[in-house]
C-alpha cells in the first residue's frame, strides 16, 4: 500500500488524475471504477478539465459504478447513476452506453446483482478503482461487517452513513434505507485500487484502514491484502497516522521511474 501525504484534496485530485491518463495512454479501452460521494470530484473535474484542454480521449474506455441506492425514482438527482452522468460522462468523451451502474430500481434485486458482476467480467474486470472511504470505514456501500468475500448485493445503511449522506437530500429522512454495492470481493479484484480521502472528519477512519487490524469491523481496512493500492490523503485526513513520517520521506525518495 502506497500512502501518499498532499497539501490539499486538488493535489489528490490531479496525482489520481495522473493515474487514470497513463492507464488511458497504455490502455485507451480501460474499464474504469467509477466513486461517488464528494471525495472523487477533484478527480472528475480535472479528467473533464484533461478532455477539454489537452484531448485526453476516454472513447474507447468503459466505467462501472460501485454502488447505488435502492428505491430512488430513475433519473432523481442524487441517485448515483445521474451523479456519475453529471461529474464524469457528461464532461468527456467516454460512451454513455459504456457506463454500468448497478441498478436499484429493479423488480429482482438479486438478479440484477448478478447480472452487474457477469457485466463486470465480461469487460474483463476494472483496470482501477477509484474509492472514497466513509466516516465509518466504508468501501463503496459495504458497511461494518460486510463479508470481506462479498459481491454485489442489496445492503442495509448505518444511521451514520445516512446522517454523513442527509447533506445530499432535503432531510436525513430523505436518505435511502437500502443500496446495492459491489460487494468486497468485487472491489478487490480490480487490478488497481486508488482511494481519496480528504478532510479531519477522516482521519480516525484512514488510520482504521491503513493501519488498524484487517477486519471486517473497518472493511476498509481490507485494502492493506491488495497487491496495488495508492491511498492519496490531504493533511487533516493523515492526523492521526503513526507513520505518516515514514510515508512522506517514501514519497519524497520514490524512484522517478515508478509511477503510482
Ligand atoms: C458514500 C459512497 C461511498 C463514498 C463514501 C464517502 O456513501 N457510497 O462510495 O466513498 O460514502 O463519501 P464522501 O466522499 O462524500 O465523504
Amino acid at each position: 500500500m502506497e500512502v501518499v501525504i498532499l497539501p490539499g484534496k486538488e493535489e489528490a485530485g490531479i496525482l489520481a488524475a495522473d493515474a487514470v491518463e497513463a492507464l488511458l495512454r497504455a490502455t485507451p479501452d480501460a474499464v474504469l471504477g467509477l466513486a461517488t460521494g464528494s471525495s472523487p470530484l477533484p478527480i472528475y473535474d480535472e479528467l473533464a478539465r484533461r478532455h477539454r484542454e489537452q484531448g485526453l480521449s476516454f472513447a474507447g474506455a468503459s466505467g462501472f459504478a460501485l454502488d447505488e441506492y435502492v428505491g430512488l425514482p430513475p433519473g432523481h438527482p442524487e441517485s448515483y447513476r445521474e451523479v456519475i452522468r453529471r461529474e464524469f460522462t457528461d464532461r468527456v468523451d467516454i460512451d454513455p452506453a459504456r457506463v454500468h451502474a448497478p441498478d436499484g430500481t429493479a423488480a429482482d434485486i438479486p438478479a440484477a446483482c448478478a447480472e452487474y458482476e457477469s457485466r463486470i467480467d465480461r469487460a474483463g474486470g476494472v483496470d482501477l478503482q477509484i474509492l472514497g472511504l466513509g466516516s465509518d470505514g466504508h468501501l463503496g456501500f459495504n458497511e461494518p461487517g460486510s463479508s470481506l468475500a462479498s459481491r454485489t448485493r442489496i445492503k442495509t445503511l448505518t444511521e451514520r452513513t445516512r446522517q454523513d449522506n442527509a447533506r445530499f437530500f432535503d432531510s436525513a429522512a430523505e436518505v435511502p434505507q437500502h443500496v446495492v454495492t459491489q460487494g468486497l470481493g468485487t472491489i478487490m479484484e480490480a487490478r488497481h485500487l486508488l482511494l481519496i480521502v480528504t478532510g479531519e472528519h477522516k482521519a480516525d477512519a484512514v488510520h482504521a484502514a491503513v493501519e488498524g487490524p484487517l477486519t471486517a469491523r473497518c472493511p476498509g481496512s481490507l485494502l492493506q491484502w491488495h497487491s496495488h493500492v495508492t491511498v492519496l490523503i490531504d493533511e487533516p485526513a493523515a492526523a492521526r497516522l503513526e507513520l505518516a513520517d515514514y510515508y512522506r520521506h517514501t514519497w519524497a525518495n520514490k524512484p522517478d521511474w515508478q509511477g503510482l
